[in-house]
């Protein structure tokens, strides 16, 4: 009932019960990927859901908004490659059928990151045997999808906050060269897919420094890296806009594309430090529900805070649109997006443009209006 109820609103057939999105095929809604086509794509993260295209009302959505998209789990190594010799891409082509099909450009995320790797991983002592498992990984993946997706995450989150390198199994076992190995190996496989580094926080000093030794190795090396991901978890309130400016200025420098490949901007309390994105990282809930203010509603105050921060950022992409390639959200709408249980499991959040009925939040009016 529901999905035929969208196909009537879709088709203007109907209008009352219809939500904006659903009203909006025709020309006049507010598109964000066709008000910022001459400058930036705009991207969203896709779950198995959306690449099946199982509720009308989100794909329409999709479709109608974005011209890039990022999966949200399908393609990292435990679910694409979960035994040593086996391989599970029955999702991964189906979301590049999807792509193909709705004219979205696909940055497949991600190739080496220390998280929701396979279980066997940790069965593996030797460094050689790592390094087999490396070497396969990258090369099967990548070459699969060579020409098929617009570009590669190849290595995730690789540095701590302190610029120095994250003490993952890959540092374990193959030391400080692997990221430039990654890229290697990936150049290779991948010749006609875009290659990035990808982290959370990057934009503070201290990890940027870090950020930017990685791409300067890998330029010094003869490899190629083609931009450098800003993920973009961000707090309301707290965006840290002047590191950001800075950053884009400093990345840009190297010749690398600049892209927000995760942006989303949690109005809750946040009870780690700083703008920590570690999926590994896990908080309570603060006692009597204080970290969760907004089970039932958000208020006005808040939903106008956060587009104000939003029209802010946007202004300085725009400013910056000549370094700037892509700016992707972390999920299509609030009900869906990953902080809704991260770091505190079962909250109520409200990050994203779009609200649990998929429908335009003055944060998505403040941005779309900066190109009117
Ligand atoms: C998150 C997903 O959104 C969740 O569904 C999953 O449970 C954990 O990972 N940085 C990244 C993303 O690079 O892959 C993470 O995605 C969020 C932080």
């Amino acid at each position: 009932m529901k999905d035929f109820l969208a196909i009537l609103c879709v088709a203007g057939i109907v209008a009352s019960g219809c939500s904006s999105s659903q009203k909006s095929n025709s020309s006049s809604s507010p598109s964000l990927k066709d008000a910022y086509k001459n400058d930036f794509l705009i991207g969203t993260a896709l779950n198995n859901s959306h690449i099946l295209e199982r509720d009308s009302v989100a794909n329409n959505l999709i479709k109608q908004q974005f011209n890039a998209a990022t999966p949200e789990n399908i393609m990292k190594a435990e679910v694409i490659h979960p035994g040593w010799d086996t391989y599970n891409f029955d999702m991964a082509d189906k979301l590049v059928e999807y792509g193909k099909k709705n004219n979205i450009k696909i940055n497949a995320h991600t190739l080496i990151w220390h998280s929701q790797l396979p279980s066997f991983i940790r069965g593996i002592k030797s460094a050689d045997s790592i390094k087999t498992y490396f070497e396969n990984h990258i090369t099967t993946v990548a070459s699969r999808y060579d020409g098929k997706v617009y570009s590669w995450d190849v290595v995730n989150e690789a540095l701590n906050e302190d610029g120095t390198m994250r003490n993952s199994v890959f540092l374990q076992k193959l030391g400080p060269d692997y990221i430039v190995e990654a890229f290697r190996l990936a150049q290779k496989a991948a010749p006609n897919t875009l290659l990035y580094y990808n982290d959370y926080n990057i934009e503070s000093p201290k990890k940027r420094a870090g950020a930017l030794d990685i791409v300067k190795k890998i330029q010094a090396a003869g490899v190629r890296i083609d931009g450098v991901g800003i993920q973009g978890h961000w707090h309301l309130g707290t965006v840290p806009y002047q590191h950001i400016e800075e950053s884009i200025e400093a990345f840009g420098k190297l010749g690398v594309k600049v892209m927000f490949t995760e942006l989303d901007i949690s109005v809750l309390p946040n009870p780690l430090r700083g703008n920590v994105a570690d999926v590994g990282s896990r908080a309570d809930n603060n006692g009597a529900n204080r970290g969760n203010p907004y089970v039932s509603g958000v208020p006005d105050s808040v939903q106008n805070a956060l587009a104000a921060d939003y029209a802010k950022l946007f202004q300085l992409f725009l400013k910056h649109k000549d370094k700037v390639s892509r700016v992707t959200f972390w999920g299509v709408e609030d009900g869906g997006s990953w902080l809704n249980d991260f770091p505190v499991r079962g909250r109520t959040n409200y990050p994203l443009l779009f609200d649990r009925k998929f429908n335009r939040k003055p944060a998505f009016y403040s941005v779309y209006n900066l190109k009117k």
